[in-house]
């Protein structure tokens, strides 16, 4: 099912709303400091895996995923999907609230 979704489902994205939803993260992220997982601002178009004082499993640094708006919203959908064996259990069922967070977290540069 994941994979039959279109790759760019993310111009609808509204980072005001991302910004609300993000909160959800913050549990385990931030934007600027490691913390349960890796810091987050500048994350889109970065390498997965590559914040260097955090970390990872090996599989998500071994992965070579860039975190791209399309590889973003199937990491949120399911991360063990995406990358087995990865440390993060978390995941955002509804596919506009990940398009709200990821415009969110594009603008943290
Ligand atoms: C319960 C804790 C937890 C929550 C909540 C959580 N994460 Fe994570 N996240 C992690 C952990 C742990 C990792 C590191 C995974 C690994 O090393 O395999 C991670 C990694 C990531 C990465 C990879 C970053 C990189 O540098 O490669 C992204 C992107 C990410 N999380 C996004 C999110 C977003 C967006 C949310 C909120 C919708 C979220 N996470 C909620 C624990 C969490």
């Amino acid at each position: 099912m994941l994979d039959r979704k279109p790759a760019a489902a993310i111009p609808g994205g509204n980072a005001v709303n991302g910004a609300r939803l993000y909160q959800s993260c913050m549990g385990c992220h931030s934007l600027g400091e490691n913390d349960v997982g890796p810091r987050h601002r500048g994350v889109v178009g970065r390498a997965a895996g590559s914040v260097p004082d955090y970390a990872y499993s090996a599989a998500l640094r071994k992965s070579g995923l860039v975190w791209t708006p399309a590889n973003l919203d199937k990491w949120l959908t399911n991360p063990q999907k995406l990358v087995p064996s990865t440390k993060m259990y978390f995941s955002v069922v509804k596919p506009q609230d990940r398009a709200d967070i990821i415009a969110y977290l594009a603008q943290q540069k």
